[in-house]
């Protein structure tokens, strides 16, 4: 029955709080591998603790990904005119509609709130990387993750990563030598939840995040469980997990 299902994850959900010990975790219904439904069910429910827990916030920085893309449609409300949504890293992807740049304009616009962008092409060399960091329009992005509020972010399995991003085969090899499992914010993430590789961009650092009161990690399908638990292992107390039953049962078999 319904009610048998949403005391089924709410139970999914305590024990995943407690493995994890972080401070939530809510596990939507299905398996987003298998079916859509459950990617906007995510997007819904990140929605809801976003409106929820942001408080006072101002500065929001969100992640690139499908994930994350689906959460602005469910912000019903725009009186949250006050909030600046800017990318948690600069990139240019291949998808557009999938950038951490357009997804945070997506944001405003439900919210009725604003937005910065800012581009930084993955494919600079070290000199031009280097030199990319001392112009203006980055100090002011370095500056921003220094006050920011919340971030949004999306966890990605590490070699479905790597292939999206045509990861030279040197590296793929390097990630895979080095045992990366999970990927978020450009950090690729080892089972016990060390840093492994950093692609090299421009963002936030994840010793920011320590100090960011309200962390929404959403990712579900039962394919990025070791993902999220390697991401998991490391990841600020503070942290609220959005994730379906597909992912949910994993994690607790592989715990
Ligand atoms: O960093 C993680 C990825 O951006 C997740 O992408 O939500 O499309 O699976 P996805």
């Amino acid at each position: 029955s319904v009610m048998d299902d949403w005391s089924g994850r709410t139970i999914l959900g305590k024990k995943l709080t407690e493995m994890l010990g972080i401070r939530a975790v809510h596990v939507v219904s299905g398996n987003c591998d298998a079916d859509t439904t459950s990617k906007s069910l995510l997007g819904m429910e990140a929605a809801k603790q976003f409106i929820a827990n942001i408080g006072e916030g101002k500065v929001v920085a969100v992640t690139g990904g499908s994930t994350v893309a689906s959460i602005p449609q469910y912000i019903a409300q725009s009186n949250a005119d006050d909030l600046l949504f800017i990318a948690a890293r600069g990139g240019v992807g291949d998808d557009i509609g999938l950038q951490a740049n357009v997804i945070a304009a997506s944001f405003a616009k439900a919210c009725g709130g604003s937005y910065n962008t800012f581009y930084y092409p993955e494919s600079l060399s070290q000199e031009a990387h280097e030199a990319f960091q001392k112009e203006p329009s980055v100090l002011k992005m370095l500056d921003l993750y220094e006050t920011t509020d919340c971030v949004l972010h999306g966890i990605g399995d590490a070699q479905t990563m790597a292939t999206l991003r045509n990861t030279a085969d040197e590296e793929r090899q390097m990630l895979s030598d080095q045992g990366a499992k999970g990927e978020a914010f450009g950090y690729y993430f080892d089972s016990q939840g060390s840093i492994v590789h950093r692609i090299r961009t421009i963002g936030i650092q994840t010793s920011q995040l320590e100090r960011i009161p309200l962390i929404l990690s959403v990712a579900g399908g039962g394919s990025k469980a070791e993902a999220i638990l390697a991401y998991m292992a490391s990841a600020p107390k503070q942290s609220i997990l959005i994730t379906d039953e597909g992912a949910a049962n994993e994690m607790l078999k592989i715990l």
